[in-house]
């Protein structure tokens, strides 16, 4: 942010006008904790709050005890007091958002600044005023965000992040659960790929068993055709052996046999 901005709001806050044109009842909080906040000047809220008037707000305040040193003791402490009532009584009433948190914000840079025109010396001045910008940017820093959502709403889930800090998270969410979606986009793509090969080799051992068996099978058929074939040879064989057999037999039997020895 720079330096121009916070001047541009400070005097967005004091250009503002009032809200009220008298003080709200008492029984209407909401409408009294922005008069304090916001219309009455400095020591007046402080003496409400010396009063605790009413007592069902909430006075506690630490005083800027979180905010950067103070070396020089600008006196900062009632212009405190009036944030931290800013940020009670707005988390009371449930107003803690982006813009609530934003006016109490300017409202401390306000009572700061003023408090430093009480300062004598002109560079005392000068530092009061640097250190009141200080508190400024401190308290619109992530590390005092007040835990405010992309919205501008309070979540408790995202405690003290401002609404940069919160919307960067918010895109590395988003960039986190893109990137797991294609992870498990691309494991499913390798699953469908992983099965499709198992099929795939499911079909080609079918593929080989059958050639297997159809191997078995056709050599099975030839075995058996030669054995037929060996059969019908050794059929064939015996038969002839039996023809020879019975020829010689009939020869041995016949009366022209001594007759054979005399053919030329
Ligand atoms: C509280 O005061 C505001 C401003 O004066 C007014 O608009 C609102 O209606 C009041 N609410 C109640 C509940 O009286
Ligand atoms: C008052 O506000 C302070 C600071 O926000 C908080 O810690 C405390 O619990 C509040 N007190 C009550 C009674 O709500």
């Amino acid at each position: 942010m720079k330096l121009s901005t916070v001047f541009a709001f400070a005097a967005g806050a004091l250009a503002m006008p009032a809200s009220y044109s008298a003080e709200p009842l008492k029984n209407n909080e909401t409408a009294l904790v922005d008069y304090y906040i916001f219309n009455l000047a400095l020591p007046e809220f402080l003496a409400k709050r010396e009063a605790k008037d009413p007592p069902s707000l909430n006075w506690t305040s630490d005083g800027c005890t979180n905010a950067p040193a103070n070396p020089f003791n600008f006196d900062f402490t009632p212009g405190c007091q009036r944030h931290d009532f800013g940020y009670a009584n707005y988390r009371k009433q449930g107003r803690f958002e982006i813009h609530g948190k934003r006016r109490i914000d300017e409202q401390l840079l306000v009572d700061l600044r003023n408090q430093c025109k009480k300062a004598t010396h002109v560079w005392s001045k000068v530092g009061c005023e640097g250190l009141a910008e200080a508190y400024f940017f401190f308290y619109r820093s992530d590390a005092f965000g007040g835990g405010l959502d992309a919205t501008g709403h309070v979540n408790p889930g995202l405690n003290g992040m401002s609404l940069k800090a919160v919307r960067e998270r918010k895109g590395k969410e988003k960039e986190a659960k893109e990137e797991e979606e294609k992870e498990k986009e691309e494991e499913e793509k390798e699953k469908e790929k992983e099965e499709k090969e198992k099929e795939k080799e499911a079909k080609e051992e079918e593929e080989k068993e059958e050639e297997a068996k159809d191997k078995e099978a056709k050599e099975k058929e030839l075995k058996e055709k030669k054995a037929e074939e060996k059969e019908a040879k050794e059929k064939k064989a015996e038969e002839k052996k039996a023809k020879k057999r019975e020829r010689r037999e009939r020869f041995e039997k016949s009366w022209w046999r001594y007759f054979v020895f005399l053919l030329p």
